[in-house]
Order: C-alpha cells, then structure tokens, then sequence
C-alpha cells in the first residue's frame, strides 16, 4: 500500500501533499521520478521504515501515510490545539502517559519529539478502526467543549491532539505512537528510533521546555 491522503475535513484547513520519498532511506533517488515519491510494496509490506518529507504539512494539517500495514498520522498542531493540550488534563484518561504506548522519547506533555509535530499510528484502542481527524477548536455534536482532536465514530471514542483517550469512553488506551526519528527539519523517518544520543537530547529538551511552559502558566 503507497497510501497517502489527506483529511481535508469539514475544516478550513489547506490542504497539500506530502512526499513519502521512499522507504529505507533514500535509495530509490535514482528510479524513476513517480517512484522515488512512494514507499514500494515490498518495503511497506515487511513494515520497512518510511521516509517522509513534511516540509508542505501546513499548520492544521493531517497527512496519512502506510508503514507496516497501520496508517500513520503526521499532524502540524496549530499553536491553538497546543494551548489546549495541557489544559484537556483533567478529562483524560492516561494524561502523562505512563501506559507504555510511546516510545519513551515521546513521553512528554505532547507525546512527540518536536512539540509541533504528532506522529503516531490512527488506530483507535477500543477494536481498532481509525478514527478521524477533528482539529477545529469549537463544539461538536460528541463533544461541546471540543479543543480539537480524534473522534472515533465506531463507538464515539474520542482523544485530544496529543492521541491520548478521553475518559467515559470505550478506548482504553492512548493511540500508539512508534518509533521514528529526524532525518533532517524537513524529514522524519517512521520505523526507526532516534540514536541514544538524539535520545538522551530530546527528553532532555522537552523536560526543559516543559518546565518552562508550566513557569509561564503559573
Ligand atoms: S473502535 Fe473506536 S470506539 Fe470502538
């Protein structure tokens, strides 16, 4: 599956398209120009990683892409859904993560390397559909105080921006978030775990910028 696609939604949000350039790094440079865009079905099949460019990805935007047969999400949160984010606490199920469903790189307020950037797999916790992308900041029929996030219409489970499950619904967990890495600011590669080192500066960084945001809000 070279699925990519993006949730243009009832929303306001741009749409545009992201380029997987290939899967295993980029050694399909020298194929065909079509090709060098999409993961082939072999590597996709064997959950080879996957390399994405998200340089595109406006703010606001979901893009889905297929690694190992799950379709995975790369959101651009607005500044807005970030504000939020914090503040759903209260109404969560798992707000600090503490259930292993991220790598523990991603175990911060915002269940991601880059505070903007969630990366996780969209498949809801409860049987496993995918739920959909819900990013406006306004009432919704599920949910009046919405600040934005995933809603699940199988049996109305629903999660905030950073995929973690509100409480009162049938999900038990957080969505998955699984391993991937920066290539470069414009690139991440899904499959692969940052290097210990990468790793030992990302807790470190958002540990930091943690503390400082909960300074601000104080
Ligand atoms: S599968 Fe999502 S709520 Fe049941």
């Amino acid at each position: 599956m070279a699925d990519e696609s993006i949730n243009k939604g009832r929303r306001r949000f741009l749409t545009a398209s992201t380029a997987v350039i290939g899967a295993g790094g980029l050694a399909l440079t020298a194929l065909p120009f079509v090709k060098t865009w999409l993961p082939s079905a072999r590597a996709e099949a064997i959950g080879a990683p996957v390399t994405v460019s998200i340089a595109k990805i406006e703010p606001g935007q979901k893009v889905q892409v297929g690694w190992n047969k799950q379709p995975i999400d790369i959101v651009n949160r607005t500044p807005e859904q970030l504000k939020w984010l914090a503040k759903q606490d209260p109404r969560l199920r798992d707000p600090a993560s503490k259930e292993p469903q991220q790598p523990k790189y991603c175990q911060n307020p915002w269940r991601s390397i880059k505070r903007e950037w969630l990366v996780f797999i969209d498949i809801c916790t409860h049987l496993g559909c995918v739920p959909d992308y819900e990013g406006a900041v306004k009432p919704e029929p599920w949910d009046p105080e919405w600040k934005g996030g995933y809603y699940c219409p199988c049996h109305h489970s629903r999660y905030d921006m950073a995929a973690r499950v509100y409480q009162g619904v049938p999900a038990p967990l957080n969505m998955v978030v699984m391993p991937y890495h920066y290539i470069d600011d414009t690139h991440i590669e899904i499959g692969v775990d940052p290097s210990a080192d990468e790793i030992k500066q990302i807790i470190a960084a958002n540990e930091k910028l943690a503390a400082s945001l909960a300074k601000g809000a104080a």
